[in-house]
């Protein structure tokens, strides 16, 4: 006997939510190999899987876990050493497990004799500290929020992003309901679980992209900047969390560790799902520094950011968010190369949330999509 998968059911307001799937009868420290190979199929097929009741699971049992998906991965953390230093965007959210320390420790609260930890204080990421605006106060204690970034995790120089994330929520707060605000001149808003994870299918975000956007995306390279998170770390995100506004506050190539030309990352804008062979729409907006369309650079950051925002934004519209409302136990696994994710909340002072992170940089770069996968999508005009 194997386990069985059943589709999220997203409220019918995320119609467009046409991926993941919830496992309730699989135990993750006992996988047998042929539950392993199915489970590896189902992530790539459905982009997130939720493995319930695994409460249990050890640090050492979610790291071996995740390389497995990437035999041929370097063994080293998604962002490799780079988050630790102390201005990066990254280092303020997340501290390394001693024993384990590919698996990271993240949360809201005070944490105690955690794993070798003997105490630690975490802070849920909020929007307060990266972006532009910010709801007041008032306005986040009455339950409003924002998704804070949006992003797939990678340290987008030196190493290749990690082919798949795990996310396991050991401990969550109240399940208190809020609503995410755009705050971008549209209405839209998302009713969510407080601390909730949400999740952007890459697939669907192609899909969905008029004829001449998809071509452009077929013929777009994206290169990011060097040492990212450092270059963005005084420059502030859009109201969305999708992408970061242009007032000339990102850091000189002077302010920067040495940049080795060679490990500047530029990658094609789609990727191919190495398991369906669907073709997935995969930018992390914020760390863009140029766009290469057609093998000319744009050139102009401001431009770049406002090209980018017109092609992923309709991605993150409501109807096409999956807000995972989690419970305690929950075991996410995600295709990192094919979603992009978003922390949410606005926590208080009293919130508890106990989370394990792991990923791994990959030894293989992202799959591009060839002129063959992309011939279906070319409209043939007739003379
Ligand atoms: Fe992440």
């Amino acid at each position: 006997m194997t386990f069985t998968i059943e589709p999220v059911v997203p409220s019918k307001e995320q119609s467009g939510v046409d991926f993941g799937v919830i496992i309730n009868d699989l135990d993750l420290e006992t996988i047998s190999d042929h539950d392993f190979e199915k489970l590896f199929e189902t992530v790539y097929t459905h982009q997130v899987v939720v493995v319930r009741n695994q409460g249990h699971v050890k640090p050492e049992t979610q790291y071996e876990l995740t390389k497995r998906f990437d035999p041929q991965n370097i063994d080293l953390y998604g962002h490799g050493s780079m988050h630790r230093s102390t201005e990066s965007v990254i280092a303020r959210d997340i501290s390394p497990l001693p024993a384990v320390p590919q698996v990271q420790l993240l949360g809201h609260g005070v944490v105690k004799n955690h794993y070798g930890i003997e105490e630690r204080k975490l802070t849920h990421p909020s929007h307060t500290v990266f972006h532009q605006t910010s709801l007041t106060q008032e306005e986040r204690d009455s339950g409003l929020t924002r998704f804070y970034r949006w992003h797939m995790d990678a340290a987008l120089y030196k190493l290749n992003p990690p082919k798949v994330t795990t996310l396991f929520g050991i401990k969550n707060p109240e399940s208190r309901r809020e609503t995410v605000l755009y705050c971008d001149g549209t209405n839209d808003k998302l009713d969510v679980q407080l601390g909730t994870t949400a999740f952007i299918s890459g697939q669907r975000a192609f899909e969905i992209l008029p004829q001449e956007l998809k071509e452009l995306a077929f013929k777009t390279k994206v290169q990011y900047a060097a040492h990212p998170y450092l270059w963005m770390s005084k420059a502030r995100s859009r109201p969305t969390g999708l992408g970061m506004v242009s007032e000339g506050k990102e850091l000189s190539p002077e302010e920067l560790p040495p940049v080795e030309p060679e490990h500047v990352k530029v990658y094609p804008m789609l990727w191919k799902n190495p398991v369906t062979g669907k073709i997935h729409l995969q930018v992390h907006p914020s760390a863009v520094q140029d766009l290469i369309i057609d093998g000319k650079p744009v050139g102009d950051l401001e431009k770049v950011r406002d090209i980018l925002y017109q092609i992923q934004r309709p991605s993150i519209s409501p109807e096409n968010v999956f807000a995972h409302e989690w419970q305690d136990g929950d075991f996410v696994i995600f295709h990192n190369r094919g979603v992009l994710h978003s922390v949410v909340g606005s926590l208080r002072e009293t919130d508890t949330r106990v989370f394990h992170q792991c990923n791994i940089a990959s030894a293989d770069d992202p799959i591009p999509v060839t002129e063959k996968d992309f011939a279906p999508y070319v409209v043939q005009t007739t003379a």
